[in-house]
């Protein structure tokens, strides 16, 4: 990507879709004729119910969306805003849409929080609690970080400023924004890529602390105010994957889980060349001492040996970060990502809009052996959505077999002896033959997501992929893997979360079957129960 502006990159992006949107077009305008004819179908289409529309996960009404953004929570609410372009479903200037919700699962969209301005687009942010009033906003003030993106001056050609971190303050719940007479609060130095601030409050250092991404390292920034900022240090150069350009960093202190102590952990998204190819998200474990970040000496050699450690091993998940002010305990964090990957996000055959996030999820730090690990798992709070549970351990057969049928929203758990004679998967399916499958194979150690059949697939050559995954660093016996199937998408977490995999898909009918298929003769699979759920919209 060096060398080759953001407008360039969108360019290219762009048109690919336009081709594809055209091609689109012209065959709904047909289909439309008759398909949307009655009343009813509005009003099935008014429900979050149209093809490919995902029943679990967020995602907008209507048109373009891309990164979450200014994860906060206050009174009761967490807030989600997102990158968001309300004209069309490929992108474009960028807003800041706003959806909230009280449970983390159900969502109620809400106006534009952030539109462009004469100092540009309203790029990737974060959010925070102005609990003290540093910025005179006003107590308990919720202030929005966020870069301008100067599309004229890009285009213009002219210089590479014009990327800079901006600030805009809520008194009113996050309803509506005020934007900060004395923007931009941090100037570009010469960089074209200087965005995506992420800011926390230090206790340790007293201090406001911002990273955000430039290219293929971040940057540091300090302030007693979210105004007056000054450069604290960079880092990055040298560690993780520079496949691509880092975007969209998070920087938090985490305990970890079961002890008493605490450690740093970095995410830093990279498009692309994640290990499933295009965007994905790296995490780098460490110190911050209020100015620098430093990798723990177990964890940096890990990051030596492999290249990179990611919070998520599938192609679609992205860009993701972690809540602010949310009231949890301190070893956990609330993280939400982008379920797409920029290789084909603006293709996607959803006809209305354009991605979902992925579901809330926790993630933790874990010591493992004198390593660490994050784990990430759904939030607790999606059980409260499921109907029943059924075991289909029964069912489960060494040839192929057809173990639960009828629903089309589920988690399926299951637990297995891990082998080298292991050679298995579950598919989901449904009536037109189209399937996505998840499997093991013990010779390789491989967990995989197949999605070559899953039903649309040629909108992006590289879209109809197995992609894979190892849990060769796990010793034990068993591994347990829970799957959570939506309309157009599966989350398989491994091994309680330490190894996750995320894929969308685009079938003709939800998934409601689900065949198992082993080329062993032994029979590994010792529990198996699916819990179905109901949708949030
Ligand atoms: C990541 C990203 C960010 C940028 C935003 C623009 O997906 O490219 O770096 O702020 O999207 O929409």
């Amino acid at each position: 990507m060096n060398g080759v502006s953001y407008f360039e990159v969108m360019q290219r992006k762009t048109v690919l879709s336009v081709l594809f949107f055209g091609i689109l077009v012209l065959s709904l305008t047909n289909a439309c004729r008759n398909d949307v004819q009655t009343e009813d179908k509005e009003i099935i289409y008014n429900q979050y119910k149209e093809p490919h529309r995902n029943q679990l996960h967020f995602s907008p009404e209507a048109n373009w969306m891309n990164d979450p953004n200014g994860m906060v929570y206050l009174n009761g609410e967490y807030h989600l805003f997102y990158q968001y372009y309300p004209d069309s479903t490929i992108w474009g200037p960028m807003h800041w849409g706003h959806a909230i919700s009280r449970d983390l699962v159900n969502w109620k969209n809400l106006p534009i929080a952030l539109y462009p301005d004469s100092l540009g687009y309203i790029f990737s942010g974060s959010a925070v609690i102005d609990k003290e009033n540093t910025a005179g906003f006003g107590a308990d003030a919720m202030v929005a970080i966020y870069t301008y993106h100067d599309m004229a001056a890009e285009q213009s050609g002219t210089s590479n400023t014009y990327q800079t971190q901006a600030i805009a303050y809520s008194n009113d719940g996050g309803r509506t924004f005020t934007k900060y007479e004395g923007n931009p609060v941090i100037a570009n130095p010469g960089l074209k890529d200087f965005r995506d601030p992420k800011v926390i409050w230090d206790d340790d250092s007293n201090q406001w602390v911002m990273v955000f991404a430039a290219n293929n390292h971040v940057k540091f920034y300090g302030a007693p105010n979210l105004k007056d900022w000054t450069h604290l240090s960079d880092w990055g150069y040298d560690y993780g994957s520079h496949d691509g350009i880092w975007e969209c960093p998070d920087l938090f202190k985490i305990k970890v889980s079961g002890t008493d102590d605490y450690k740093w952990v970095l995410l830093q998204s990279l498009n692309p060349g994640a290990p499933n190819g295009g965007s994905g998200t790296q995490y780098f474990v460490g110190n911050f001492d209020g100015n620098a970040f430093t990798l723990d000496e177990n964890f940096k050699n890990e990051v030596l040996d492999n290249n990179a450690l990611w919070l998520d091993y599938g192609a679609d998940n992205y860009a993701g970060v972690t809540w602010s002010n949310a009231p949890i305990d301190d070893d956990k964090r609330l993280f939400i990502g982008w379920m797409s990957n920029w290789q084909y996000a603006q293709v996607v055959p959803t006809k209305k809009w354009r991605s979902a996030m992925t579901l809330s999820r926790t993630i933790s730090l874990h010591k493992e052996g004198k390593t660490y690990r994050m784990r990430s798992k759904p939030v607790s709070e999606l059980d409260d959505m499921a109907s029943s549970i059924k075991n289909i351990k029964p069912a489960i057969q060494n040839n192929d077999t057809m173990v639960f049928a009828g629903h089309d929203l589920f988690k399926l758990t299951t637990e297995f002896t891990r082998r080298s004679a292991c050679d298995f998967e579950f598919r989901f399916t449904n009536n037109f033959g189209e399937y996505v499958s998840v499997g093991f194979n013990g010779e390789d150690d491989v967990l995989s997501i197949d999605r070559t059949n899953s039903g649309t697939v040629d909108f992006e050559k590289g879209f109809g992929k197995k992609h894979i995954a190892t849990s060769n660093y796990k010793t034990g016996d068993n591994l347990k893997l829970e799957i959570f199937l939506d309309w157009s998408s599966i989350e398989v977490y491994a091994d309680d979360g330490r190894l996750v995999m995320t894929d969308i898909f685009f079938p003709q009918r939800p998934f409601s079957f689900i065949e198992f298929h082993s080329k062993s003769s032994q029979n590994f699979v010792k529990k198996a129960s699916v819990l179905r759920y109901s949708s949030i919209w």
